[in-house]
């Protein structure tokens, strides 16, 4: 978590930071600081969002060439003024900013208290920086040689971003397990814990490695490692476009998100699915067929939103593949000692591609033999990079901290995944393989018809947005949605939701059920519709006020619902892509309603990056 930019070259370095950082507060958004040369380190922060920091500081000589700056989401130590980055170190030479977690700061903060190192701040940030101020002072070594000799000793996960009153012109930067890009301009560089704050200036960009320690001047750029080696930095041509990460219109990123899955899923399957041909290309899975179509199972390891996209993926990969398969909570799966054997498959599912502990339980896994395939949104991250195949799902930047295109598109990818495998392994029949893929090319019309009913949908949040809890039920492949719509509600509204089988209600939840809470059924027609709804009856019965996500004309399901949201007929592997897009619209218009800020929900950042 936390969002970092850095900027030296010829420009204004605030402005750029500013908007920078604006761009990353999806990553934290508790406190905002800026560091800025301007005749010696000049340090701006507060607590708050950037926007805040901003009015504060207006009428300050901000002019600097070179600069750092920070958006936190709090580990070590409340969101403060005096906890927000940057921090300066005992002399007041150096200015760091730092996304992460370093472990054992305890240890060195006690070495350094001993040294007489007093601390103005509760973060594990500050104590790293003066340790490294130890060093250079100590070994009276550069900069650069200091962090290389703190690294050393360091456990746990940075990218850490460093100004030096001795050297104004030049930034150090090193990463290890958060992310880190450094972008190439002419006589300029741009450092972001992604590509968005410089995508105006620059489209060439290095993605920095582990263990890898950048300087950076103006008019040049020196990788190496922490053995002090050279790295020649190898520089990407960046495909992403300005307008992808602007709200074009909408309120919020989160609408905004919702409204573009026609098109996200679309761009998902363009190039992948041909129907007509009756063939699914995919290169990054093909080349792991053999072993994916012998293995003995198949682990889905993922966090929140990615992990009921797995889910979703247990019921249709065992459909169509006939392999056992499994899901985890990376966080839990990271921490067992968990039985895995060579040739075991792991699909690791991810958004952001950097959630620390599914990037961790994966690299156990790799180290195990098992053959790891990554279903990640974002290109060149830390998942991406560590999986030996996999797929990646083009949803484009998801800005909007609650998930909403990306896990239709995780599911429009491990559909496909699920159908090739089955395919070769000739577990589906032909027929059924055919009708499929036709359908899945239908999806994103039919994800279309459903979003232009979202003026209902906002109705519904008006009645609704003062419940003080929600059930959300549903069987089979709609239980993990379910649990998806419960999850988008609570993180945006703040109102206590829970998802449960609808089956399993009577052992327990039903007791819950009374006149005040609504029941959201996901009750799409599939092989348990019937005994959907005969819970419906059931929470009926109890004066529960059902509210209902149905296919389109089922007269039965809407006459037992106070209120339904429609979708169009799909086969059921299909539905969870559109029986999702209502409960994310009902999520969205009631924490709109309720005044919440729906794109930065209180507590939460984008990609949580520590464990
Ligand atoms: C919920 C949400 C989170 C993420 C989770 C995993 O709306 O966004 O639950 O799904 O933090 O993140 P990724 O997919 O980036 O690994």
């Amino acid at each position: 978590m936390c969002g970092i930019v850095g900027y030296t070259g010829p420009r204004e370095a605030y402005p750029i930071i500013i908007k920078g950082l604006k761009r990353l507060e999806y990553r934290g958004y508790d406190s905002t600081g800026v560091a800025l040369q301007n005749g010696g380190i000049k340090v701006y922060k507060k607590k708050g969002k950037v926007a805040e920091l901003e009015d504060t500081i207006v009428g300050k000589d901000l002019h600097a060439n070179t600069g750092i700056g920070h958006t936190r989401w709090a580990t070590h130590g409340e969101p403060s003024d005096r906890n927000a980055h940057p921090h300066q170190s005992a002399s007041g030479k150096l200015a760091m900013i730092h996304n992460g977690i370093i472990e054992n700061y305890n240890q060195l903060k006690q070495e350094l208290s001993n040294k007489g190192y007093t601390f103005t701040s509760d973060t594990d940030t500050e104590v790293l920086l003066n340790f490294i101020e130890e060093i250079k002072s100590n070994n009276n070594c550069s900069l650069e040689e200091a962090v290389r000799v703190a690294l050393k000793r360091v456990t746990g996960a940075y990218v850490i971003l460093l100004l030096d009153n001795d050297d104004p012109e030049t930034i150090i930067a090193a990463r290890k397990g958060s992310p880190l890009v450094i972008g190439v301009g002419k006589g300029e560089h741009f450092l972001g814990s992604d590509a968005s704050p410089m995508l105006e200036y620059t489209k060439e960009v290095v993605y920095v490695n582990d263990y890898e320690l950048a300087i950076v001047k103006p008019d040049e750029l020196i990788l190496k490692n922490l053995g002090n080696e050279k790295i020649t930095p190898y520089v990407q041509k960046l495909d992403l476009e300005l307008a992808a990460i602007e709200k074009s219109g909408y309120d919020h990123f989160m609408l905004k998100e919702i409204f573009e899955q026609p098109r996200t899923i679309h761009d998902c399957l363009r190039g992948r699915l041909d129907a007509m041909a009756g063939t699914i290309t995919m290169s990054g899975i093909q080349q792991y067929a053999d072993q994916i179509v012998n293995t003995n199972r198949i682990i889905m390891i993922a966090c929140g939103t990615s992990w009921h996209a797995g889910l979703v993926a247990e019921y249709i990969f065992e459909e169509l593949t006939r392999i056992n398969v499994e899901v985890e909570y990376a966080s839990e799966f990271r921490y067992r000692n968990p039985v895995i054997n060579k040739g075991d498959v792991i699909i690791a599912i991810s958004q952001s591609g950097e959630t620390a502990d599914t990037l961790v339980a994966i690299e156990n896994a790799k180290e195990k033999g098992a053959i790891i395939l990554g279903v990640v949104n974002v290109v060149g991250s830390s998942i991406a990079r560590t999986s030996h195949g996999g797929a990646y799902t083009h949803a484009g930047p998801e800005i909007g901290v609650a998930s909403t295109k990306a896990f239709t598109a995780q599911l429009a990818v491990l559909t496909m995944i699920a159908l090739k495998i089955g395919y070769i392994k000739g577990t589906i029949p032909q027929e059924r393989y055919t009708q499929l893929l036709k359908e899945l090319e239908e999806i994103p019309e039919k994800v279309a018809w459903t979003l232009q009913h979202s003026e209902s949908i906002k109705v519904l949040a008006e009645k609704y947005k003062d419940a003080r809890d929600f059930l959300y039920l549903g069987r089979g492949y709609n239980f993990p949605v379910a649990l998806e719509g419960a999850l988008k509600l609570k993180e945006i509204s703040y109102i206590h939701a829970e998802g449960y089988p609808a089956a399993e209600m009577k052992h327990g939840p039903i007791a819950l059920v009374d006149e005040s809470l609504p029941v959201v059924f996901v009750a799409t027609k599939d092989q348990y519709h019937e005994k959907v709804v005969s819970n419906m009856q059931e929470i009926k019965a109890r004066k529960g006020r059902v509210i209902s996500v149905i296919t389109e004309g089922d007269e039965n399901a809407e006459a037992l619902s106070e209120d339904v949201m429609v979708v169009p007929e799909a086969d059921e592997i299909l539905a969870p892509m559109l029986s999702v897009i209502p409960l994310q619209l009902l999520a969205y218009y009631i924490g709109v309603a309720k005044g919440c800020d729906v794109d930065k929900p209180r507590n939460l950042a984008k990609s949580v990056t520590v464990e």
